[in-house]
C-alpha cells in the first residue's frame, strides 16, 4: 500500500478487482463522509453524476446512468443521485446548491460514450466548485487514468488531485482483476475494519502485478509515449481529410473518430474492414470509433494503423 499511495500521493488506498467495484467503494465512502463529516441528514445523502456516463454494470451504478441499453428493464434504480450535462459548469453549480450533495462522481473525458473530452478547465473549475460546497471531488480515471491520456492521470492535465480517485484496468496491465480507491484519512476511515471488503481485494497476486505494472509505466515513460504517438495519431488522421470522418478527437491514447455516412451500418462495416487488414477498434454509440492502442505503439506502427483506416475508408464509398 506505501508503493501506491506514494505514488498518487494519498494517505489510504483500498484495493478492489474491478472497475465497478472500486466505483462502488468510492460511493460508499462519499455517502459515509457526507454523512459522519458533513453532517448529512440519514439516508439524505447524494451524489452528482453527468450524463452520458459509464461507470460500470452493477445495480446501484446503472441506476444513474442515461444509456438506454445500459439500465433497460433492470429497475429499481437506486436512488440517491443528480444527474447534470458533462461539461457543464453552471450545471453543476446549480446541483451544488442542494447541501445534501456529498459528491461529484466525474470521468475526466467520457470514455464509453465516446471520448468525450469537456472543455479547457472543466475540472479544475468543477474541483474548485467542489471544495467551495464542500463536497467530494471524485475522479473515474478507470479508462483515463495511468498514462493513457499523456499525463499519469487525465486530471494531471489540469492540476486536479481528487478527493477520491478511482484506477482499474490498466492497473494490472490488463493480466487479472485490480482496482483501487485512493482518498486520505478523513474519508477513508469513514469505512472502519470489517464495515466493507472483497475476498479477493488486495490479494498478493493482484498487488504485485499492479506494482510491477505502475513501475513499468514510469521505467518505460509510457505517459511521454502516449502524448507523443496521440498527437501523431490525429495529426495523421487529419491528413487524410476524408469526407467520411466528421471529426477526430482525443487526448494522449484515448482517441475517437466520428463517421459521417448515409449508411447507419458505416462505422461497423469500417471496424470489419479494419479488422481484416489488422487493425482491431470498436464503434460506440452508432458513429463514434475509438482507438486506444497499446501505451507502447511505436510511431511506425501508428502510421502502419493510420494506412489501414485510410484503405478502409475508401471502400465505404462503394
Ligand atoms: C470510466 C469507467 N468506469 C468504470 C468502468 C467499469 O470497469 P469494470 O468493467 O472493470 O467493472 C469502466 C469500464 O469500461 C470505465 O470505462
Amino acid at each position: 500500500t506505501k508503493y501506491i499511495t506514494e505514488y498518487f500521493g494519498y494517505q489510504k488506498v483500498l484495493p478492489m478487482n474491478t472497475g465497478v467495484e472500486a466505483v462502488e467503494t468510492a460511493i460508499k465512502l462519499c455517502r459515509r463522509w457526507g454523512y459522519q463529516r458533513k453532517g448529512i441528514t440519514e439516508n439524505e445523502a447524494k451524489i452528482i453524476v453527468c450524463s452520458g456516463n459509464f461507470h460500470g454494470r452493477t445495480t446501484t451504478v446503472i441506476s444513474f446512468s442515461t444509456d438506454p441499453s445500459s439500465y433497460n428493464d433492470y429497475g429499481p434504480f437506486m436512488p440517491g443521485f443528480i444527474v447534470i450535462p458533462y461539461n457543464d459548469l453552471n450545471a453543476l453549480s446549480e446541483a451544488l446548491k442542494d447541501n445534501t450533495v456529498a459528491g461529484f462522481l466525474v470521468e475526466p473525458i467520457q470514455g464509453e460514450a465516446g471520448v468525450v473530452v469537456p472543455d479547457q478547465g472543466y475540472l479544475s473549475s468543477a474541483k474548485k466548485y467542489c471544495e467551495a460546497a464542500n463536497v467530494l471531488f471524485i475522479a473515474d480515471e478507470i479508462q483515463t487514468g495511468l498514462a493513457r491520456t499523456g499525463r499519469m492521470l487525465a486530471c494531471d492535465h489540469e492540476n486536479v488531485h481528487a478527493d477520491i480517485l478511482i484506477i482499474g484496468k490498466a492497473l494490472s496491465g490488463g493480466t487479472i482483476p485490480v482496482s483501487a480507491v485512493l482518498a486520505d484519512d478523513e474519508i477513508m476511515l469513514t469505512i472502519k475494519p470489517g464495515e466493507h471488503g472483497s475476498t479477493y481485494g488486495g490479494n498478493p497476486l493482484a498487488c504485485k502485478v499492479a506494482i510491477t505494472a505502475l513501475q513499468v509505466l514510469k521505467d518505460e515513460k509510457m505517459a511521454e509515449n502516449a502524448e507523443q504517438m496521440g498527437r501523431l495519431l490525429r495529426e495523421e488522421l487529419e491528413k487524410l481529410q476524408s469526407p467520411y470522418i466528421k471529426a477526430i478527437r482525443g487526448k494522449g491514447l484515448l482517441n475517437a473518430i466520428i463517421i459521417r455516412h448515409s449508411n447507419p451500418e458505416a462505422s461497423w462495416e469500417l471496424c470489419l474492414e479494419m479488422m481484416n487488414r489488422g487493425l482491431l477498434a470498436k464503434p460506440t454509440h452508432g458513429d463514434k470509433i475509438r482507438f486506444a492502442p497499446p501505451l507502447t505503439i511505436t510511431a511506425e506502427q501508428v502510421k502502419e494503423a493510420v494506412q489501414i483506416i485510410s484503405e478502409s475508408l475508401k471502400t465505404l464509398a462503394d
